[in-house]
């Protein structure tokens, strides 16, 4: 068996697409190991790492948390819900090679659509009929790096927030680690069109 990629998630709340990419671990789904639980704040998700043995930090300043994780040889940082806006200076430290860095996030919508914040909120209140879930490598520009995945559901019969954040969710909990997998086995190829790149499984 191949070794195993090793990871620090990186939290702000409830720690639900961290529950699914523990659970993926312990099925065998993903052959990884979660080195390190960091986040910016106390939270839910830093009691779930507590109980399940996960070491956690928590802090605010990037250069601690860029001092704490350095040593630790990881292959990819995963963002599940950080909140904290996540400098060139960081990224620039955790370089995967000239094009990619090793962070990789979750954003609840069809990027380039509702950016930042609360996007859900902003698709269901926009009116939209689809809205989604993207899977990215991260940049210094927020919510713009290469995409690796999205899924596309329809929101048209949604009659209030929360049933749009509750399917969003249960989409979020398999596009994660669904993608993770092919990510951390190398098996993907960065393709360019016009002045992007975007990520595309083998
Ligand atoms: C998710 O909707 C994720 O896409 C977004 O923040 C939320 C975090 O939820 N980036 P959880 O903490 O994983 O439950």
């Amino acid at each position: 068996m191949s070794s195993k990629t090793r990871i620090a998630i990186f939290v702000s709340g409830r720690g639900s697409n961290f529950d699914s990419i523990y659970e993926s671990i312990l099925s065998g789904q993903l052959n990884a190991e979660i080195v390190c639980l960091v986040a910016d704040r106390p939270c839910l998700a830093v009691e779930k790492a507590t109980t399940r043995q996960i070491p956690t930090f928590i802090s605010k300043n990037e250069s601690e948390v860029i001092n704490h994780i350095k040593p630790m040889n990881l292959d990819f940082l995963i963002l599940a819900g950080y909140k904290k806006i996540i400098s060139a200076t960081f990224i620039e430290n955790f370089k995967r090679d000239s094009q990619l860095s090793k962070i990789i996030n979750i954003h609840p919508s069809l990027l380039p659509a509702f950016p930042g914040l609360h996007s859900y909120a902003q698709a269901f209140n926009y009116g939209v009929k689809f809205t989604g879930v993207t899977i990215h490598f991260v940049v210094p520009d927020v919510d713009a790096g290469p995409i690796c995945a999205q899924a596309v559901f329809s929101i048209e019969d949604c009659l209030n927030l929360e049933d749009v954040e509750s399917r969003g969710l249960a989409i979020e909990h398999q596009l994660y680690p669904n993608t993770l997998k092919w990510i951390f086995s190398n098996q993907f190829s960065v393709k360019s069109r016009g002045s992007r790149f975007y990520v595309q499984p083998h």
